[in-house]
């Protein structure tokens, strides 16, 4: 018996991965996370699987769900939103499986800031503009920040920044940017990235407040940068015709770049 973290993506079904929808359907039991997960990736569950809606179970209710299925041979899929390496409380869950000897795998799933991504045509990185994405988040509830994780001290390198969690603070994260970005510096929000009904809004921080309304909330991403909006940067060198690789021979134009190091 095994519990199978399985990421199940950013909302569209058909972008889980395969290895994620095998799992499912492999699984007697289903535990998900309601809020995010849409009915098309349960419907890869088994006839009569046990399908749990965690999001109003405790921590200790979702163990006791795992050593339940233990205890009857059962394996788990254990569905997260987007991938399971940020914001998906695995961590603690992991932790208790650990502690009870209870097996466990992690398949990875497409990330909501890569969806967003997607749906806005844009790569985040861009020669001379961008070479770092932050996946970064605003203080909440029940999640302090880290001394040194600010939203002010990340922008002072110029990264792209895919602020997750904080829609509701759209004005005061605009604000609080403006000063290093500069005011005319590209905000897209993307709200339900993939969804049939996905919405994106694209300004800049002194007018994104303005733009969005007060219908997106929730599950929205916020991306802030000079790539989103950049057609001024170079090309990269990696498609330059003189720039020998391993896989691409050196072209006749390129016999006098001896020296070039192999990508
Ligand atoms: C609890 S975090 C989960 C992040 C997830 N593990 C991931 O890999 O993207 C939820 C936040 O992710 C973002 N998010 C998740 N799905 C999204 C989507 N389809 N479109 C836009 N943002 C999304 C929103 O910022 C939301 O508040």
């Amino acid at each position: 018996m095994t519990v199978h973290f399985i990421g199940a993506g950013p909302g569209a079904p058909d972008l889980l991965t395969l290895r994620g929808r095998d799992l499912i359907a492999a699984s007697p039991v289903c535990l998900y996370a309601g809020s995010l997960i849409p009915e098309a990736v349960l419907a890869h569950c088994p006839p009569g699987a046990r399908l749990v809606n965690t999001a109003a179970l405790s921590l200790d209710d979702i163990i006791a769900e795992c050593a339940q299925a233990h205890a009857q041979g059962l394996d788990v899929a254990r569905l997260h939103s987007g991938d399971l390496s940020v914001w998906s409380a695995m961590g603690e869950q992991l932790r208790r499986l650990r502690a009870l000897d209870i097996p466990y795998t992690v398949t990875p799933g497409v990330p909501a800031f890569a969806a967003a991504a997607a749906s806005l045509g844009a790569e985040l990185t861009l020669p001379g503009i961008a070479q770092s994405v932050v996946l970064t988040r605003t203080p909440g509830r029940a999640s302090a920040m880290p001394e040194g994780e600010r939203l002010t001290q990340f922008a002072q390198t110029g990264a792209t920044l895919a602020i997750h969690l904080s829609i509701h603070k759209l004005a005061e994260i605009a604000a609080e940017l403006a000063p290093i970005y500069g005011h005319t510096c590209p905000v897209a929000v993307v709200w339900r990235a993939s969804w049939p009904d996905q919405r994106i809004v694209r300004a800049t921080l002194a007018t994104i407040a303005a733009a969005v309304d007060t219908r997106i909330e929730r599950t929205a991403l916020i991306l802030v940068g000079r790539a989103l909006a950049a057609e001024g940067f170079d090309d990269s060198r990696l498609y330059a015709p003189d720039y020998v690789r391993r896989f691409r021979p050196r072209s006749a134009t390129a016999a006098d770049h001896a020296g070039q190091p192999e990508d």
